[in-house]
């Protein structure tokens, strides 16, 4: 008897899950995102922690929290969660969900992960940099020149950032994954540095809107969700995403033209209250950190592509491809050396702190560019 009220509460949560926007985030294109709400995240929780006494059920339940569903990165996790469904026999059961469908926003989400509000979840440098500016390195924008480079910068820190997780947001790392260059969707057409001038513009970082500003764009933090309403109702003229994630929330219908890339290959990394790490077995550990390494390597593997077919589908949606123009380009390694980089270091406290310390150590070397002690940024080899 308690069972089957247990399965008809679950039922219910269930139920109340998919009327906030359980057909993925385009259901939420309307703008109806709750506020972060406590008691939303909370009770997630208990639905995943009650599922797991179940009888003939799995014996850990996790409940993983994606910032998007309409996004390949998604999918990655889908068939991690497959293999770790096959490799545990079904003793680990990880649900899948997002931000916008618990009502919960990009900068709480840190919070949230170290005092077990969430167990499983996806953090993104931008919304988070304000509590942990270190994992901001990775995705300085314009300050790398290619993917690749950007990817040694990535693996480079690492170690860092796993510690710091543990140490200081009270998690576990278990994998990486990556986005795709960027795009300015827009509406209206650029083709100079001219066109850009005073375009809203939705930005989702610190340093992506240094970048945005530097080229005379007025940059604003929009959540994801409520972009594609703010497009449409002309509140922005232009939005930035990677290719596939604005394809997935249907920007093509509000802009024209797809502009870019900003090259950018952007981790988040998907971490596990420790709280909760801990409680698992270690063989279990070990198989998620295996199957974590797969989907890490896939998605790195995959954004190349998913640039071009992010393109593509874009185009084949109606929007005009431009690729930006050679001055365009310089614009963006001038403010990057000019105003991403010094404007961070002002972020993360200054030059004599252990964060410009680690950049100076190993991404320096990396990328030819140093933090000088008067806090600004200083070539140290033309072509790194
Ligand atoms: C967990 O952290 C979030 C974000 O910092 C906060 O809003 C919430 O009140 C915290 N919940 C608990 C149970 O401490
Ligand atoms: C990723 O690409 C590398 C190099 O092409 C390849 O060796 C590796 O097997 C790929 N990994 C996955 C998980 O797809």
């Amino acid at each position: 008897m308690v069972k089957l009220l247990l399965v008809g509460l679950i039922g219910m949560l269930i139920g109340v899950f998919a009327a906030c926007g359980g057909n993925g985030d385009s259901g939420n294109v309307g703008g109806q995102t709750a506020p972060a709400t406590q008691a939303t995240a909370a009770t997630a929780s208990e639905a995943a922690s009650t599922s797991s006494t179940e009888a003939n059920e799995p014996e850990f339940s996790i409940q993983y929290t994606a910032i998007t569903r309409t996004h390949p990165t998604f999918e990655a996790m889908e068939r991690f969660v497959q293999r770790v469904d096959e490799r545990t026999d079904g003793r680990v059961e990880i649900n899948m969900n997002s931000y916008p469908e618990l009502g919960i926003a990009g900068p709480d989400t840190l919070g949230l992960l170290k005092n077990g509000t969430l167990s499983f979840a996806m953090i993104y440098s931008g919304y988070v940099a304000g509590e942990f500016p270190l994992i901001e390195m990775g995705e300085l924008w314009g300050v790398y020149p290619d993917a690749e480079t950007q990817g040694k910068v990535i693996r480079a820190v690492r170690e860092d950032e796993v510690r710091m997780m543990r140490e200081e947001f009270n998690s576990q790392v278990i994998l990486y994954e990556f986005f795709e260059n960027q795009f300015i969707f827009s509406k209206t057409p650029v083709n100079t540095v001219e066109d850009l001038e005073g375009l809203k513009v939705r930005s989702h970082s610190a340093s992506l809107s240094d970048l945005l500003d530097g080229l005379n764009m007025d940059a604003q933090f929009v959540a994801f969700s409520e972009v594609y309403v703010a497009l449409e109702r002309g509140i922005l003229d232009a939005g930035v995403t990677a290719g596939s994630a604005g394809f997935g929330q249907r920007w093509y219908e509000v802009t024209d033209y797809l502009v870019g890339p900003i090259e950018a290959r952007g981790h988040v990394i998907l971490a596990m209250n420790l709280d909760q790490w801990n409680k698992l077995p270690e063989d279990i550990q070990q198989i998620l950190l295996e199957e974590g390494q797969k989907t890490e390597e896939e998605t790195w593997n995959g954004t190349e592509s998913w640039t071009r077919d992010s393109i593509d589908a874009n185009v084949a949606a109606g929007m005009e491809y431009v690729d930006f123009s050679p001055e365009i380009r310089e614009a963006i390694g001038q403010i990057a050396m000019e105003r991403v980089l010094p404007n961070w270091v002002k972020r993360i406290g200054g030059p004599n702190t252990v964060t410009a310390a680690i950049f100076n150590d190993k991404v320096a070397p990396l990328v030819g560019v140093t933090i000088d002690p008067d806090g600004t940024a200083k070539l140290t080899s033309a072509a790194p």
